[in-house]
């Protein structure tokens, strides 16, 4: 049987220079509390860092890098782009596919991201993959469908392996850069959708392995009740991430759920 893993991810999004990168990884590795195979800290910083990020990690057992990002292909005239077969060379071990900024700003579609999910995938990458509703959905009580449809739609070509390969990061485009969480509750009912979802696709065992993560103004104050819920399974962090202090506090919550 496969046991669930507990994960806490930072998106740096497009901030920090490489120096500031530098420190900040420096003083998150510092403070570091016991990390297992259970318990995994991903850091996710712009493609410029991510040489630096893996040579900073090197030799920490469980603390990983991510890409933000990757194209569909995997190498070619597709200019300003980074492909997963790139990253998977540079020592890079997650990705992140489907962020609701890059469905947003960049017209990224459920068909799109599948095809970036098995490119992620056949590069050994493993992917971390974003849903989450827009306020409207959620005000017409359609978010469950919509999460569903997502999800559906970019992922259940996979076979179990592959599947297996996933993790899911519930973000509630109303909560993102928001400081509006979601409630305890509110995760709760999603991630648990999510998970039923799953399991009608891939069966109770694969679903109750999936790690499913909460992100949306997650935060030190926040983290701690949110990894508390039986099916949130530690988070995708935004801005709490950019800082040594806050990042590490939220990894303690996670160690300690
Ligand atoms: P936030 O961002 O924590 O700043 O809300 C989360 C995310 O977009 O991954």
């Amino acid at each position: 049987m496969i046991m669930r893993k507990k994960i806490v991810a930072g998106n740096w999004k497009m901030n920090l220079n490489l120096q500031e990168g530098k420190d900040l990884v420096e003083g998150i590795l510092k403070w570091l509390p016991t990390l297992d195979n259970q318990h995994r800290v991903v850091i996710a910083p712009p493609y410029l860092h991510l040489s630096q990020t893996v040579a900073q990690i090197e030799g920490k057992a469980f603390v990983y890098a991510a890409a933000q990002n990757c194209h569909t292909e995997t190498s070619g005239a597709y200019t300003g782009e980074v492909s997963a077969s790139m990253l998977q060379h540079t020592g890079v071990s997650y990705v992140i596919l489907g962020h609701s900024e890059r469905r947003q700003y960049f017209g990224e579609t459920n068909a799109f991201l599948a095809q970036k999910v098995d490119r992620a995938l056949q590069s050994q990458l493993e992917v971390i993959f974003c849903c989450g509703e827009p306020l409207e959905i959620r005000d017409a009580g359609k978010e469950n469908e919509y999460v569903a449809e997502q999800i559906k739609a970019s992922l259940f070509h996979l076979n179990v392996t592959e599947f297996q390969r996933i993790t899911i990061a519930y973000e509630p485009i109303w909560a993102i850069g928001t400081g509006r969480t979601a409630s305890a509750q509110q995760a709760q009912d999603m991630h648990m959708h999510i998970r039923n979802v799953v399991a009608s696709k891939y069966g109770n065992e694969v679903a109750d392995a999936l790690t499913i993560l909460y992100g949306g103004s997650c935060n030190a104050g926040n983290a701690a009740e949110l990894f508390a819920c039986k099916d949130v399974d530690g988070g995708l962090i935004g801005g709490a991430s950019l800082k040594a202090d806050s990042f590490l506090a939220i990894i303690q919550a996670m160690t300690e759920a």
